[in-house]
């Protein structure tokens, strides 16, 4: 009884954990997705890496316009779980981070 209690309640738990990464809020904008998308599909319904690079034209740096060119988007966005800016491999940018994760 307490085990079956336990094992629910982790269960819910780890449901919760993530439940607002990048898959969750694609289900919740109602886009239906079976598997994590290509980079091929993320860019054909969110643009062009330009046009990626216009959007957040307003973050400093920007994250779609850089030195390192076109960064594959799960270097940075994560499907399921913590999504992690890679830039912060050589660098400190905490507020582009943090933009990151608000968006997720
Ligand atoms: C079938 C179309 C589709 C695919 C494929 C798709 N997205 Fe999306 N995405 C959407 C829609 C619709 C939304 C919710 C509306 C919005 O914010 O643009 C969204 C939201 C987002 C957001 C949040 C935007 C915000 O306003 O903060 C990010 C980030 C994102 N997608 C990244 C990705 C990445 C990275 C991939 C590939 C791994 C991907 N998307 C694949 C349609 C798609
Ligand atoms: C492999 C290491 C590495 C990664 C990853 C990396 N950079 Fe850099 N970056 C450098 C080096 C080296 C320089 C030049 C030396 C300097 O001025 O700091 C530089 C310089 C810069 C500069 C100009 C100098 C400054 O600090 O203002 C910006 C802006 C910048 N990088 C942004 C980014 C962004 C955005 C990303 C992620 C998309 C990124 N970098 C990822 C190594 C890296
Ligand atoms: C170097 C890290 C990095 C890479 C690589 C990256 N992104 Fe982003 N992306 C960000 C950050 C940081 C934001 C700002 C957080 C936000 O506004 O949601 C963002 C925002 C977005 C948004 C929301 C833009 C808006 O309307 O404000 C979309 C959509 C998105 N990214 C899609 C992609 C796709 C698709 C790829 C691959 C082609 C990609 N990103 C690659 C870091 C990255």
């Amino acid at each position: 009884m307490k085990k079956t209690a336990a094992v629910l309640i982790l269960g819910l738990f780890c449901a919760a954990a993530f439940a607002s990464d990048l898959a969750a809020v694609h289900q919740k904008a109602g886009v239906r997705l079976k598997a994590e998308p290509t980079e091929q599909q993320c860019l054909s319904c969110h643009g062009s890496y330009e046009s990626l690079g216009e959007k957040t034209a307003a973050l400093s740096p920007n994250p779609h316009r850089s030195h390192m060119g076109r960064v594959q988007c799960n270097a940075c966005h994560a499907w399921k779980g913590r999504s992690r800016l890679m830039c912060q491999d050589c660098h400190n940018f905490p507020e582009l981070e943090a933009a990151l994760r608000r968006g997720r």
